[in-house]
């Protein structure tokens, strides 16, 4: 494995072999976060992507030996996005999550904060943002300790795609998104949200992401067209996990 920081940035970028390295070691990440912050934080919140990258590593979060190592009562999982679909549809972000990690740990249910996408954007959004004001008790921006990101094609990340108005979102932590016309309709979080957390995880992998990945890393200005390449969290940390094939037009690695 290689390991690249941004200079200037906070931003590290590992290079791995394929998918199941950058599985394990998002697995090993979220595990030492949860080691070395739990004895002096009462809980940690973590927001999580859908798609299809993560699922191998929340399958492995679910399995032993990462499953006996996590005080999961002391964790609360969000989401970072959702389809408004029912939660028991393939394309639900929850049941991404829920099957493989989170009906195989002893997570509390009042530790799951899903966003119910089936009331529709404008609903889940409301009340998605009014959980998530509540559970950190404020209207303040909240600090995520971890949120696990993805990087479409198109460069979006979360269901923050390219030119939407949710990219010019300021205020509100979860918005709702329609794109295609009637075609998508998702909730997301914001910018203010991504980009106030402790710590970013990007999990990209394959070759259909590497020509907006050289952009987004050696593209200038260009890194702007794509919302993945805004997510620059301002005290916090943000760690690219990268396989060979989504690096494959990146010059210096
Ligand atoms: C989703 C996401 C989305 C995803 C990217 C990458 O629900 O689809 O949150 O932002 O992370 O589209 O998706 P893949 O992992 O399937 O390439």
């Amino acid at each position: 494995m290689e390991t690249l920081v941004t200079p200037g940035s906070n931003a590290e970028i590992q290079l791995l072999p394929d998918l199941e390295a950058i599985s394990y070691k998002a697995a090993e990440i979220f595990l030492n976060l949860s080691q070395s912050s739990l004895p002096s934080k009462e809980r940690l919140a973590v927001a999580l992507s859908g798609g299809s990258t993560p699922r191998r590593f929340y399958r492995l979060l679910g399995s032993d030996p990462y499953r006996n190592q996590v005080e999961w009562h002391r964790i609360h999982f969000f989401w970072v996005d959702e389809r408004c679909v029912p939660k028991e549809y393939e394309e639900s972000n929850f049941k991404t999550v829920y099957d493989p990690l989170l009906s195989r740990v002893p997570v509390p249910e009042e530790n799951i904060h899903r966003i119910r996408g089936e009331e529709g954007p404008e609903e889940a959004a409301r009340e998605y943002d009014d959980a998530i004001k509540a559970f950190f008790g404020g209207t303040e921006i909240p600090v995520f300790d971890l949120i696990i990101l993805g990087m479409g094609e198109d460069g979006h990340t979360a269901s923050l795609f390219p030119g939407s108005e949710a990219l010019r979102e300021k205020k509100r932590l979860a918005v709702p998104v329609y794109k295609g016309g009637q075609e998508i309709h998702r909730v997301t979080l914001t910018f203010p949200v991504l980009n106030n957390a402790s710590q970013v995880l990007f999990l990209v992998s394959g070759r259909s992401k590497s020509k907006v990945l050289a952009e987004i890393f050696e593209g200038g200005d260009n890194r702007n067209r794509y919302p993945a390449g805004l997510v620059a969290p301002a005290h916090g940390k943000i760690t690219w996990l990268i396989d060979r094939e989504a690096a494959e037009k990146l010059r210096e690695i």
